[in-house]
């Protein structure tokens, strides 16, 4: 197994962003039904936590439903709300142990109310953990996240709280779920697929992009690991060209 220490401590990504792909394709490859890779998928969750807090990651954003998923059959999304809650309702005590504050992105008010009660406790439980955030995109879309933005700040400006010429990148931002935390700098998709499917579109503007065909219940530390290292061979030139950022880093 890759040992955490092959990578350099000093450029991890500050925040990982994930679109865990694949789980039933994974099942399915088995002979067995989606709903068995989406139960997979919670171990790769597990995981995918533990590691990156044990790294030292401070923000990690995983893409567990879409605004688009409600239209999946009524079986699956229940076995996923099911899985969800349970999640949730194990986990809690592992996320305070480990100083971990979940918060969710997304249309909380979409979820079953058994599940939103969960998690609107968890997210209170951990709200003052420090070590790190743990995100999850939940009934999730960023064009609904970027019009609720937009209508919040539509209305300041009609109730004379915000000029429209203040309005600027940063007004924005402090407009989406993800106000007050750092863009990602790895976004990873696993399950062969090379699209963005309506995730972060703001936020990812300058992310590292990564795409693994691997499945989700099959990414585990050591893929993990192998995603960031890829990212840390990358040079992020932010628009600058390679020779300036040189000199900036020395
Ligand atoms: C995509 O795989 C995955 C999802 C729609 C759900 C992801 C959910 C989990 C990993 C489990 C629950 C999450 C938490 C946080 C406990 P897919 O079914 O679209 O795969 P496919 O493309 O192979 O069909």
């Amino acid at each position: 197994m890759t040992k955490p220490t092959e990578l350099d401590p000093q450029s991890l990504p500050r925040h990982i962003a994930i679109i865990m792909d694949g789980n039933g394709r994974w099942a399915q490859k088995l002979g067995l039904i989606r709903t068995l890779g989406h139960k997979a998928g919670v171990d790769s969750v597990r995981e995918i936590v533990r590691v990156s807090r044990k790294l030292g990651i401070q923000v990690l954003t995983l893409y567990a439903f879409s605004t688009e998923n409600w239209k999946r059959p009524k079986d699956e999304v229940s076995t996923l709300m099911n899985l969800l809650k349970t999640y949730l309702e194990k986990e809690v005590q592992d996320l305070c142990a480990n100083n971990i504050s979940l918060r969710c992105l997304g249309q909380i008010d979409k979820l079953p109310p058994d599940v939103r009660d969960v998690l609107l406790r968890v997210i209170d439980d951990t709200s003052k953990n420090t070590g790190m955030v743990l995100n999850l995109a939940l009934s999730y879309g960023f064009r609904s996240e970027l019009t609720k933005g937009v209508q919040e700040i539509t209305r300041q400006c009609l109730e004379g709280n915000l000029s429209v010429d203040d309005i600027n990148e940063e007004t924005i931002s402090n407009h989406l779920y993800t106000a007050g935390l750092p863009d990602p700098d790895l976004l990873i998709r696993t399950g062969g697929e090379s699209r963005l499917s309506n995730f972060l579109l703001w936020q990812v503007s300058y992310s590292e992009l990564y795409f693994t065909e691997i499945y989700w219940p099959k990414f585990r530390e050591k893929e993990l690991i192998d995603a960031i290292k890829q990212y840390q061979v990358r040079q992020r030139r932010f628009g600058k060209t390679g020779e300036q950022i040189k000199k900036q880093e020395t």
